[in-house]
């Protein structure tokens, strides 16, 4: 957060007194359902912003750092979009080989770094809490754009909009939710199997046995009194579905490639099997894809996931506008 005197001479009027300024957003624990209500609605306006008038001047003047140690194409550019939409512009370090981490600089000295230049900072890193690591060496916000197989909260917050928005937001208490794929590696599906315990949903989990939710997760979930059930063959769960969520098996974090070898091709949703769902169901995806869904669904109306990266433009714009004091 900037100091007194710094902000004496801030030429935009930030309200400080906002809930979500200056803060990190690090987990989905950190949400409430009042609080999902409040960043749904500003979502929804910058939605409707977009449509009207496309860029507009909300965070004029304000930087955003981008600093990912891990590839991304969706997150990245999608927070970039968002911060180029509201008026704002961004530090890009996709391509941390180039920068001085590959002088062996530590993660808090380079958040230091850029919080010298910069407003807000997005960050995606391959080591679980990384986010909180970072955030307690910043004064300036850090937004968690993926740490490891930790979370991935603003993945989750846009997965559930894209819940409400495609499904209405009134019907999530009573869905039935299906996560599909690699639950041990997949950091979105940690985070949204937590953020959607603040609804009465029933949370089904689809994995090959050696990649089944962890059980913290799973413990967590529970203490919210979910429902929950795994299950190693999506057959028995799709018709009663109403949010099948399907995730990439994570190679980059197996241990042991012959592993990744065994379950790779474990599930592919197909327009074949897709005939045993409900019409009114969603399929989801963080993507990228890389088989588990084939190309031929896509044109099914039931087909989420390219609407869902859309979704996320809203989201993220919401979310820099609240811990900018600008929502
Ligand atoms: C996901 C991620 O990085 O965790 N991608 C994303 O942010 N949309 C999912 C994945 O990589 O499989």
């Amino acid at each position: 957060m900037p100091t007194p005197s710094s902000s004496q001479h801030l030429p935009f009027g930030e309200n400080k007194n906002a809930e979500w300024y200056g803060k990190d957003i690090i987990s989905v624990k950190q949400f409430k359902r009042e609080d999902l209500e409040y960043v749904f609605g500003v979502a929804h306006e910058m939605r409707g912003m977009v449509e009207r008038v496309g860029t507009f001047d909300l965070l004029k003047g304000k930087i955003l750092a981008n600093l990912f140690y891990e590839p991304s194409t969706r997150t990245s550019s999608s927070f970039t979009a968002a911060m180029e939409r509201l008026g704002g512009s961004v530090i890009p370090i996709n391509e941390v080989k180039y920068s001085s981490v590959t002088k062996g600089e530590s993660l808090p000295d380079t958040v230091r770094t850029l919080e010298s230049y910069a407003d807000v900072i997005v960050l995606r890193h391959p080591e679980t809490g990384s986010a909180a690591i970072a955030a307690k060496a910043a004064r300036k916000p850090v937004i968690n754009a993926g740490d490891g197989t930790g979370e991935h909260p603003t993945q989750a917050l846009l997965d559930t909009f894209t819940i409400f928005e495609e499904l209405g937001a009134g019907l999530i208490d009573g869905m039935t939710v299906t996560m599909l794929g690699d639950l041990k590696y997949g950091r979105t599906v940690h985070s949204l199997a937590r953020l959607l315990s603040l609804y009465k949903v029933r949370l089904n989990y689809v994995s090959p046995d050696i990649l089944r939710m962890p059980k913290e997760v799973m413990d967590e979930v529970a203490e919210k009194n979910i429902p929950q059930a795994e299950f190693s063959s999506l057959e028995k769960v799709l018709s009663e579905t109403d949010v099948l969520y399907v995730t990439r098996v994570q190679k980059e974090r197996f241990e042991d490639p012959a592993d990744y070898e065994k379950v790779k091709g474990a599930y592919v949703i197909d327009p074949a099997i897709m005939k045993a769902a409900k019409k009114d169901m969603i399929v989801m995806h963080p993507l990228p894809r890389v088989g588990e869904i084939s190309t031929d669904f896509d044109d099914d109306p039931r087909a989420a996931y390219f609407r869902q990266m859309e979704y996320g433009l809203y989201v993220r714009m919401a979310l820099l506008a609240m811990v900018l004091g600008k929502a």
